[in-house]
């Protein structure tokens, strides 16, 4: 018998039941009955209070992130049932509109059938919306981390567009068949254009991005069992784009440019033209979002509901473990409580975690 498995599974239910308030008769039989099901059948099959309750208790056990206050409003699809690439693509389309709601970001998750001796669904993608990359001869287009993956797409049958934000397919894979890819429809992806508040020449820059962050290559791990597909979304920290996606050398590079607009000496770092025009850079993507009524949070705010998550995770008895070096914002970090206080990384399960990589 999996003894691993059987334990694994034993903690869950006994933490997951607890914190619903459930019956110590109904913890055992449960466990009981899972132990019978794994001796049989070598795994076992979460009920769907179970899955729902154990992909917050993986949220809030994530230690690199800072939304955790939120953990509790996870809405989660169960969609195990599902057999075709079809269908998980309509699955995949009904959580984005879902979470989308025109603007007002809802935390999602859509969980598809889990990992088994001979299942396995993986979604190829590293986020639902990504823009691609296309390496040329006389340099990049679009997003450099996203080369390897457009290369796929184009094999696959993909028509490259040779944009700076061209959205790619969503590829979908089960078991040993070959990947299947299906073209974003234009309404699921919402966009933000980014313009800023005073500087009339932003526009030039014509640079966007897309509302919602949803990751679709983390494995979801509840009780032992392995969701190799369960795509999850949560809204914006604005610096992820503005500090982070549009301002890394390897990414979209933009300091330089916004620099040179701004007329700051880029040639000595004293006169912190980088510190300057990645300011400038946040302002334009909080402004943007807001003004757009898309759901973002700027990072002070973000770190102060952190500190609340923190407290009230103290009420409840539970110690809060985190990641300091995510956790801290890449802007201003000294700005926030975090940066000021260690926090343990110790992982505790579920949660979710990285997976081999495809490409
Ligand atoms: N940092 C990633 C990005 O820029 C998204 C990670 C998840 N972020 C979130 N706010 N839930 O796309």
């Amino acid at each position: 018998m999996k003894i691993d498995l059987v334990q694994e599974a034993k903690e869950f239910i006994t933490s997951c039941y607890q914190e619903l308030n459930k019956t110590q008769d109904e913890i055992n039989e449960r466990i009981h009955a899972i132990t019978k099901q794994i001796q049989t059948s070598g795994s076992y099959e979460h009920t769907p209070f179970e899955i729902d309750h154990g992909a917050k208790m993986a949220w809030r056990n994530n230690n690199r992130c800072i939304g955790r206050l939120f953990w509790d409003q996870l809405h989660t699809y169960d969609r195990r049932h599902l057999k075709t690439e079809d269908e998980i693509f309509e699955a995949i389309l009904e959580h984005m509109e879902y979470a989308t709601n025109g603007g007002r970001i809802r935390p999602a998750i859509t969980i598809f059938a889990p990992h088994r001796e001979h299942q396995e669904i993986r979604i190829w993608n590293h986020q639902l919306i990504r823009y691609a990359g296309y390496q040329l001869e006389d340099g990049v287009i679009g997003d450099p981390a996203s080369i390897p993956f457009t290369d796929q797409c184009i094999e696959l049958g993909w028509e490259p567009k040779y944009g700076k934000f061209d959205i790619l397919p969503i590829m979908i894979q089960i078991n040993n068949q070959p990947p299947k890819i299906f073209d974003m429809p234009e309404e699921a992806a919402l966009e933000v254009n980014i313009r800023h508040p005073e500087y009339e020449w932003f526009d030039d820059l014509q640079l966007k991005w897309h509302g919602v962050p949803f990751i679709s290559d983390m494995a979801l791990e509840i009780g032992g069992i392995r969701y190799m597909a369960a795509p999850f979304n949560g809204w914006y920290m604005g610096t992820e784009i503005g500090a982070r996606n549009l301002a890394d050398e390897g990414r979209y590079n933009m300091l330089p440019q916004i620099a040179s607009h701004m007329g700051l000496d880029t040639k000595s770092s004293i006169s912190l033209w980088k510190d300057k025009s990645i300011v400038e850079l946040n302002i334009a993507v909080l402004h943007s979002f807001r003004e757009d009524g898309v759901s973002i949070v700027d990072h002070h705010t973000a770190a102060q509901q952190f500190k609340k998550f923190e407290e009230k995770e103290a009420e409840s008895g539970r110690a809060v473990t985190g990641n300091w070096a995510w956790l801290i914002p890449p802007m201003s970090p000294a700005t926030t409580h975090i940066f000021h206080k260690p926090y343990k990384n110790e992982i505790v399960k579920p949660n979710y975690f990285y997976q081999s990589k495809l490409i």
